[in-house]
C-alpha cells in the first residue's frame, strides 16, 4: 500500500529523525508490558515493539506504510510472536481484544469519527489505551522544541542538520498541517478512567486510560 509515509520511513530511525527514540522510554516507564497482548496503532518502524517484544504476550503492528513496515519486519526477523498488518486504523478489521493499544504520535492521523467506539471493540475489559500526543501546536512549545531544545540535546553541528531536515519544504509543510489534539479532546474522545498522564519530552502528552468508567 502507497503511503505518504514511505518517505519518511528512510530517515525513521536515522540520527537525522530529531524525535528518534523520543517517547520510547517514557512509555515504558508508564506500563508494564509484561504478558500482554498488544496493538501498536500506526507502529512506524517498529522501535518500541523492539524493547518489548521478549516480554510481551504478543504484538500486532499496523501501519499503512510499506517501507514503515518493511524496516519493522526486518528488526524484529528473530521474534515469532509480532503480526504485521499494513493498513490504515479506519480499514483494519480483526476478531481479537487486545489488553494493551498504542497510539504514539499517531492519534492526529486517524479519522476521530468511530474511532474511540472502534477502540474499545478492540479492548479488553479492563484493558490500557496508551496515547502519546505532541502539543508542538503551542507556538512557545514548537519554537523551544525544534529551537532550543533540538540544539541543547544533540549538540551545534546534528542540531544544525535536524533543522535542515524540518525546514525542508516538504518535511516542513506535513509539520504546519499537522494538527494535533489537545489533552482536554483527547480525554473526552476517550471518556475512560484515568491511570495516568504527564507531560513528557517538554512537549508531548502522556495519557495511560484504563477501560472502565
Ligand atoms: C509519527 S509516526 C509514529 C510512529 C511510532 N508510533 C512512534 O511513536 O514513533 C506516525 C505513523 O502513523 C502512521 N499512520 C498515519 N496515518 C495512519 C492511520 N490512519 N492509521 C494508522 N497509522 C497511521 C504512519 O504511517 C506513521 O508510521
Amino acid at each position: 500500500m502507497k503511503s505518504e509515509w514511505d518517505e519518511w520511513a528512510k530517515y525513521y530511525d536515522s540520527d537525522l529523525n530529531p524525535w528518534l527514540n523520543l517517547n520510547e522510554d517514557s512509555i515504558l516507564k508508564n506500563i508494564d508490558f509484561a504478558g500482554k497482548s498488544i496493538l501498536d496503532i500506526g507502529a512506524g518502524t517498529g522501535s518500541l515493539a523492539l524493547k518489548i517484544a521478549n516480554k510481551s504476550e504478543s504484538i500486532t503492528l499496523l501501519d499503512p506504510s510499506k517501507n514503515m513496515i518493511n524496516i519493522a519486519k526486518d528488526k524484529l526477523k528473530e521474534f515469532k510472536n509480532i503480526i504485521f498488518i499494513n493498513e490504515y486504523f479506519e480499514n483494519f478489521k480483526i476478531e481479537k481484544k487486545f489488553d494493551i493499544i498504542i497510539i504514539s504520535n499517531v492519534l492526529h492521523h486517524i479519522d476521530y469519527n468511530n474511532l474511540s467506539l472502534k477502540i474499545f471493540s478492540l479492548l479488553k475489559k479492563k484493558g490500557n489505551i496508551v496515547i502519546v500526543e505532541p502539543l508542538y501546536l503551542k507556538p512557545s512549545i514548537f519554537i523551544r522544541n525544534i529551537f532550543y531544545n533540538n540544539f541543547k540535546r544533540y549538540g551545534i553541528k546534528r542540531g544544525y542538520r535536524m533543522l535542515k531536515i524540518i525546514f525542508n519544504p516538504r518535511v516542513f509543510s506535513h509539520l504546519i498541517k499537522e494538527k494535533y489534539l489537545k489533552k482536554d479532546d483527547i480525554i473526552s474522545l476517550f471518556n475512560r478512567k484515568i491511570i495516568k498522564e504527564n507531560i513528557i519530552n517538554d512537549g508531548f502528552y502522556l495519557l495511560v486510560l484504563k477501560n472502565e468508567k
